[in-house]
């Protein structure tokens, strides 16, 4: 008998590409942003990666008068325009054959008949197993209509073997209380591990590699703590203005769209402890006790800046400002930068403030985290020697220029000993000849695998809230316009004195 084993049986193989099963993905708000963009453009790149299996079917559902044809020429065009991978006739014949689209709306019995049915020619046609992810790409307020809908409907019954599940996109509510209520609506009809909430942060191969750089190596634990580390920044910087979205934004807000999911996961990715094994419940066990462990100083004036953009000018073109923005109230309060600090009260990181900061319209699009060094307690240069050396810090750069960056001092050559800073760099696109899948290929495969450890629990969420909750309600409290800045600048004044005030200066990535 062959006693060795075949590695490309080995299903512990992590080589081998993770397929998920036969199974239908119903989209709700097919017709928007997110799905033209990110959504179809993923599931096509999957099955181009050989991950979605040949019993893959894709159900749109919207308000429009389309013939599944139709649908199938706006997904074959959103996929033309932003698919990752190269477009292959083969694989869109193939993914063609599975597509349907429903007209309707939320609150018609009929509709919701129409889609119980094509589901179930769906399921008998490629043989899904009545293997169902609903993906609710709408607003909130539509939640608790689609679930009750479904309920009614029967959409989500089990049976012996088969699956159902839910894919909730952000925002998760608007304060502690409303993301309660919203959680009530979902676990009305599905069971906690059913429940697929989506923080795209989560899915980037960067943000992962954050697990990988902190676990994987013995080089960083030891430093990475308060006897080394003075502070962290958490930056993530957008050249663009809000677009089409005021819809959404206007009244939301940087801190809500932005600080409450992405941030605060990224400062709970920089911050836990190490898990026991990377399995959904030990990761958010740990991610959980740092955030029950972070607050913002209670002096909010002083340790929050908020601001909003003013006309200026981006990428040498002249850009409105935000109150001149197609659908936003002319006497807005709502917040287009938001940067605030936080203190994780643990021993670990007593004393280590934590400077998170976003905003629409900064000069370039930048997301990173950097770990800033304390001095080192003696220097035996003379004065003028150190003259450019700044201090320690380790960055890790999760978009668009992907990598991690150490900076530190080194020696200018010539005959004095003169320190200068200087970098060291891995770069994705030197080390490795694959590139970054997007975000949402990796967290829809994970939804049609079942597989949750990227997808933050309720209980992540209601923790961000308390967090964010007293500040915004101080913001809220002020009833006066955030402080302009110009577009195309790095933010208001309140956010550079915001750092001053701590001694120290924002980093410009
Ligand atoms: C979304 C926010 O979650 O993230 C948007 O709602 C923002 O306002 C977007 O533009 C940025 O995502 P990314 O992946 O481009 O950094």
């Amino acid at each position: 008998m062959n006693t060795y084993a075949n590695p490309l049986r080995d299903p512990q193989d992590r080589r081998l590409p993770r397929i998920a099963g036969p199974c239908v993905l119903v989209i709700f708000g097919v017709t928007g942003d997110l799905s033209r963009k990110k959504l179809m453009p993923a599931v096509y790149d999957l099955a181009n990666r050989g991950m979605l299996p040949p019993g893959f079917g894709l159900v749109g559902f919207a308000r429009r008068e389309w013939a599944d044809q139709d649908f199938a020429q706006v997904v074959h065009d959103a996929v033309k325009e932003n698919a990752r991978t190269e477009f292959r006739e083969e694989v869109w014949e193939q993914l063609l054959e599975g597509i349907r689209f429903v007209p309707g709306t939320f609150d018609s019995d009929d509709s919701f008949r129409k889609l119980k049915d094509t589901i179930s020619e769906l399921d008998n046609a490629r043989g899904t197993g009545g293997n169902h992810a609903f993906y609710l790409s709408i607003p909130p307020s539509s939640f608790e209509t689609v679930i009750s809908q479904l309920k009614r409907h029967g959409l989500t019954d089990r049976s012996e073997g088969n699956w159902n599940r839910v894919v909730i996109e952000k925002p998760f509510g608007h304060d502690l209380q409303s993301a309660r209520e919203l959680n009530d609506v979902v676990s009305s009809l599905f069971e906690p591990q059913e429940v697929f909430r989506i923080d795209h942060y989560l899915g980037k191969e960067t943000v992962q590699n954050m697990l990988a750089l902190r676990f994987a190596n013995q080089l960083f634990e030891p430093i990475w703590n308060n006897h080394y580390v003075s502070h962290v920044q958490i930056t993530m910087a957008e050249d663009i203005g809000i677009g089409g979205r005021a819809g959404y934004y206007d009244g939301i807000g940087a801190a809500r769209d932005v600080i409450q999911n992405h941030l605060l996961q990224l400062l709970a990715l920089t911050a836990m402890e190490e898990p026991t094994s990377f399995e959904a419940s030990q990761l958010r066990a740990e991610k959980q006790k740092v955030l029950a462990a972070a607050r913002v100083p209670d002096d909010y004036a002083r340790h929050t800046a908020r601001g909003q953009y003013a006309a200026g000018w981006q990428g040498g073109r002249p850009v409105r400002g935000y109150l001149e923005e197609d659908g936003v109230d002319a006497n807005s309060h709502t917040e287009t930068y938001a940067a605030i600090r936080v203190d994780v009260d643990n021993r670990r990181w007593a004393g280590v403030p934590f400077y998170l900061r976003t905003a629409k319209r900064m000069p370039r699009r930048v997301t990173e985290v950097a770990l800033s060094f304390k001095q080192a307690p003696h220097l035996p240069f003379t004065e003028t020697d150190t003259e450019a050396l700044g201090t320690n810090a380790l960055v890790m750069r999760i978009q668009p220029d992907e990598g991690v960056t150490l900076r530190f001092g080194a020696k200018v050559p010539g005959t004095q000993m003169e320190i200068r800073e200087v970098s060291m760099d891995f770069g994705y696109g030197g080390s490795f000849t694959e590139s970054s899948p997007e975000a949402y290929e990796r967290l829809i495969l994970d939804v049609l695998l079942g597989d949750p450890p990227l997808f933050p629990q309720q209980e992540e969420v209601e923790l961000s809230w308390q967090i964010l909750d007293p500040v915004i309600e101080y913001w809220e409290s002020l009833d006066e316009q955030p402080q302009p800045y110009t577009a195309g600048t790095w933010g208001p004044r309140c956010g550079i004195e915001m750092l001053a005030h701590d001694g120290f200066t924002w980093r410009r990535p």
